[in-house]
């Protein structure tokens, strides 16, 4: 008589059962779900191997991960992640896409920045997105693939990189183009409230902060555009070309700031066809749209007198506000600077500097 086996046996036993059952449990969901994604795999592989052969060298998040991640363990596989809640106050930046790039198409746009000799190139489509991710005003970028190598990469706005214009799209077509969801203004959207009891704003460059004291008896509806853009939570790049350009000695530093929301439109003239706009003849420090019109480009007035040759042609809305950020005003004068027209043309900072419009 076979003798019964003891306590310890018999638990030894169980536990060799339920390992083997676990192993081939598992065995069986690591094959199962690797037939089940194979497709996927293979597709990736093929895409990797056709762009290699186009002699594009691609450095995709996207299919280096689907094709070096271990299958993941568990079966049925998970459902897609849902996308990540839209929120107005914490905006998604953002990213190079390749699977959103567009090939033999040319998109049109405000040129940011112009590309080839002299202007912006790229190795890749990638590169040339990531040049227009860095750059405050693109959102759109127009790549030459058939350069071989360093291709020309165009910088572009547009009011909607959603629905962008084509220039051209066809197999004709040597350009790559691509969006980016950044630098504008759904129109849709509600716009920021004004903070009307935001007296000052600073203009922050990298050379320091000019300090402004906002005139809203002189031009409220400029005063309000300017508060918009010191509005906090709005998305990055807001001030989407906000920048000092033009310097003529003792007479004015001249920039722009144009921003993602609709942009001023009225005068201190309006609704009058023919009047004087300013609230006073400019004095060193006064703060007004260029031009006599509505912005968004501005300038500060430097000069010792006040600027009795200009009457008051231009709407002022602002001061400087301490002599700190006059003195720094003065020293944006004096940064290398160019007449790119000729002698006694107007004077161009050789290197625009960007402004960031913040609330203080
Ligand atoms: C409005 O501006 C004032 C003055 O700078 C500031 O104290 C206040 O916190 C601002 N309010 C909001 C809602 O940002």
């Amino acid at each position: 008589m076979a003798p019964r086996p003891s306590e310890r046996q018999r638990r030894t036993a169980s536990t060799s059962t339920i390992s083997l059952f676990i192993l081939v449990i598992c065995t069986v969901f690591y094959f199962a779900h690797a037939w089940l994604t194979w497709p996927t795999r293979h597709a990736a592989r093929t895409a990797a191997h056709l762009q290699s052969d186009s002699g594009i060298e691609y450095t995709t998040t996207v299919s280096a991960a689907t094709l070096t991640s271990p299958p993941p363990p568990s079966f049925p596989s998970p459902p897609p992640p849902s996308p990540p809640p839209v929120s107005r106050e914490v905006p998604q930046v953002p990213t190079c896409q390749p699977a959103s790039f567009k090939r033999h198409v040319e998109y049109d746009g405000v040129v940011v920045q112009a590309g080839g000799d002299g202007g912006v190139v790229a190795q890749s489509e990638v590169e040339c997105c990531e040049r227009c991710l860095d750059s405050k005003a693109c959102n759109v970028w127009v790549w030459n693939m058939e350069s071989g190598g360093e291709g020309a990469c165009w910088l572009k706005f547009s009011e909607h990189p959603k629905r962008p214009s084509l220039r051209a799209e066809g197999a004709h077509v040597p350009w790559a183009s691509g969006t980016l969801a950044k630098g504008f203004w759904d129109p849709g959207a509600p716009l920021p409230v004004v903070n009307t009891s935001l007296g000052h704003v600073l203009l922050r460059t990298s050379e320091g902060d000019i300090r402004l004291r906002l005139k809203e008896d002189w031009h409220l509806p400029s005063v309000n555009t300017v508060r918009r853009l010191a509005a906090p939570g709005l998305p990055p790049g807001s001030c989407r070309q906000c920048e000092f350009y033009r310097v003529e000695y003792g007479f004015l530093v001249q920039g722009v700031l144009r921003g993602v929301l609709p942009v001023n439109k009225e005068t201190g003239c309006d609704p009058a066809p023919q009047c004087q706009p300013g609230p006073r003849v400019m004095q060193r420090g006064d703060v007004g749209w260029a031009g006599g019109g509505p912005g968004p480009d501005f300038f500060i007035y430097l000069g010792k007198r006040p600027a009795d040759w200009l009457k008051r042609d231009h709407t002022v809305w602002a001061e400087v506000a301490d002599d700190d950020s006059l003195a720094l005003c003065d020293r944006i004068v004096s940064l290398p600077s160019h007449t790119p027209g000729g002698p006694n043309t107007m004077r161009f900072l050789q290197k625009r500097l960007e402004i960031e419009v913040v609330a203080t």
